[in-house]
C-alpha cells in the first residue's frame, strides 16, 4: 500500500487528541479561570467557572478516550511494552500514562461525583480560597502535562537516547 497506514493514522489521531485536550487546559487554566476570578463576585465565581468549564469536560473526555485508544494502539503496533520496565529514557512513556490516568480519573470519576460537591461546600466558607485552589490544580496539572508533551515528541524521534 502506498504511502500511509494504520500508524500513521494512529498517530495522527493521538496527537490531535491529546491538542485539542492539552490546549483546552492551557485556555481553561490560563484565560477561563482568571477570567472568571476577574469579572464574578466572588461567591459566583465557582458556579460561572463550572458551566463554562462544563463544555470543555465533554470534548476532554472524548479526546482522553481518542488519546488513550490511539496511544494503546500505538505500544502495540511499535512493540514497544518493554519500555514500561526499562528505566533508561522512557521516563515519558510512564509520564504519558501518569497523565492520561489523573485526567481519566478527574473527568470520569471525581469531577462528576466528587469534586463538584466539595467545591460547593467549600466555596460556600471560602470563595477566594476555593477558587485559587482550583487554578493551582490547574496550573500543576498543565505544567505537568507540557513537560510530558515536550518529552513525548523529543522521545519520539530519538531525542532522549544519547550516543
Ligand atoms: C494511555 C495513554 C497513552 C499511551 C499508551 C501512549 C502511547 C504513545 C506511543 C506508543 C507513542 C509513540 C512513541 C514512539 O513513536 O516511540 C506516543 C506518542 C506521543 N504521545 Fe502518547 N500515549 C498516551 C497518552 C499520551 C498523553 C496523555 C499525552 C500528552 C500529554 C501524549 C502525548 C504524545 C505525544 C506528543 C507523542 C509524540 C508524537 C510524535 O511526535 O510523533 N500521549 N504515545
Amino acid at each position: 500500500m502506498s504511502g500511509f497506514n494504520d500508524f500513521a493514522i494512529a498517530r495522527a489521531l493521538h496527537v490531535l487528541a491529546v491538542l485539542i485536550w492539552i490546549g483546552g487546559v492551557a485556555f481553561v487554566t490560563l484565560v477561563l479561570i482568571p477570567a472568571c476570578r476577574g469579572i464574578a463576585e466572588a461567591p459566583a465565581q465557582l458556579e460561572l467557572f463550572e458551566r463554562l468549564e462544563q463544555r470543555f469536560a465533554a470534548i476532554a473526555r472524548w479526546s482522553v478516550l481518542l488519546a488513550g485508544l490511539s496511544g494503546l494502539w500505538l505500544v502495540w503496533r511499535l512493540g514497544v511494552w518493554a519500555r514500561f520496565s526499562d528505566p533508561a529514557g522512557w521516563w515519558w512513556m510512564h509520564g504519558m500514562v501518569a497523565v492520561w490516568a489523573i485526567f481519566a480519573l478527574m473527568l470520569f470519576v471525581l469531577e462528576p461525583f466528587v469534586l463538584h460537591k466539595l467545591f460547593a461546600q467549600h466555596a460556600r466558607r471560602d470563595p477566594v480560597g476555593t477558587m485559587a485552589r482550583i487554578q493551582r490544580v490547574h496550573g500543576v496539572l498543565l505544567t505537568v502535562s507540557l513537560a510530558v508533551v515536550a518529552g513525548a515528541v523529543a522521545g519520539s524521534h530519538g531525542g532522549w537516547h544519547f550516543g
